[in-house]
């Protein structure tokens, strides 16, 4: 049985594989510790079912394709890509397919190439990209990594400026200049949003050529983030969003949009990234309890340097989440 914790983040999208990962064979994948399988119903759609034959269980996705279907790989049952059962090898011709064979089916839409999955009926809409279909905009998929933390540990340091001086100093931060001015945090139905001005360092030749930028944050409920830097070059957008595999796995796709220096290569935003990623990755798996303790009164907080994470605590305790 999944987690009371687990439960309450079913009904929302979920980012669980790019589209051009789901070829012709069924595709095993994992949300909130539940076997999902992804099959490709036509050129541009993605079902998504439980990964159970209803016969006796089996992994649908150990399974093959045949010309009548999805084949399961025990006794044979067969389901069309909508999920119904076409064909049972061990009845004869002249049976009946009882109406209850079918795969369980979940809510599956793709959206900027990513497939989004929504264990329950959603309560949001799939967070917004926008640069994503600007033509203003150069997009490209930076990388996808998978961390040992849970997915809410991964977000709010993805949403957490105050810690850039310690863990990239010299690259986002210096420590002779942390302190956190005061700002204020936006709430929406969906999320939040904040908004600051911040010294640039390294990154500065990546969006702008002075030693400023400003820090546009959104958080987009439950697990998505996006930074948009805007420097005196243009915008750069830093889209991550974030799939809750279990209670302490996760895994992420760093999708990149800016609207300046096409002439770079756009691995040059990856590598500064992956570089980035690998200091903040060191602490976060590292962090204890693994689970976010969203008792406010569990870890100690301030009122400006701490205050994304505070809202995102208080969003999830909104819909019951103990520890995520
Ligand atoms: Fe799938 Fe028997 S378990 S056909
Ligand atoms: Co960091």
């Amino acid at each position: 049985m999944t987690s009371p914790d687990l439960e309450a983040l079913r009904p929302y999208w979920h980012p669980v594989a790019t589209a051009a990962e789901v070829g012709a064979d069924p595709y095993p994948v994992r949300l909130l510790d539940e076997a999902v399988v992804l099959v490709r119903d036509g050129p541009e759609a993605i079902n998504a079912f439980a990964d159970l034959c209803v016969h006796r269980g089996a992994k649908i996705s150990m399974g093959r394709t045949t010309e009548r279907g999805l084949e399961c790989p025990y006794h044979g049952w067969t389901y069309d890509t909508g999920g119904r059962c076409v064909y049972i090898p061990s009845q004869g011709a002249e049976q009946i397919i009882p109406s209850r064979a079918r795969l369980a089916p979940y809510r599956c839409e793709v959206h900027y190439g990513i497939v989004w999955v929504a264990l329950e009926e959603p309560r949001l809409a799939v967070p917004p990209f926008p640069e994503y279909d600007d033509p203003a905009f150069k997009v490209h998929l930076g990388f996808r990594q998978f961390w040992q933390a849970s997915a809410a540990r991964f977000v709010e340091n993805a949403l957490d400026f105050s810690h850039f001086a310690f863990v990239h100093p010299g690259l986002l931060g210096d420590p002779r200049r942390a302190e956190v001015e005061p700002y204020d945090v936006v709430m929406h139905e969906s999320g939040f949003t904040y908004e600051l001005d911040w010294h640039a360092e390294e990154e500065a030749h990546l969006a702008s050529s002075g030693a400023t930028i400003h820090y546009k944050y959104y958080c987009d409920f439950p697990f998505t983030s996006r930074l948009d830097i805007h420097g005196d070059k243009g915008q750069t957008t830093l889209f991550t969003p974030t799939q809750p595999i279990s209670e302490s796995e996760c895994s992420m796709w760093l999708v990149f949009a800016r609207n300046h220096s096409f002439e770079l290569a756009d691995d040059s935003y990856s590598d500064f990234s992956t570089t980035i990623w690998a200091q903040d990755r060191a602490i976060v798996e590292a962090q204890h309890p693994e689970k976010l303790p969203v008792d406010l009164r569990d870890e100690l907080h301030l009122k400006y340097a701490d205050a994304p994470g505070l809202a995102l605590r208080r969003m999830l305790a909104d819909i019951g989440v103990d520890y995520a």
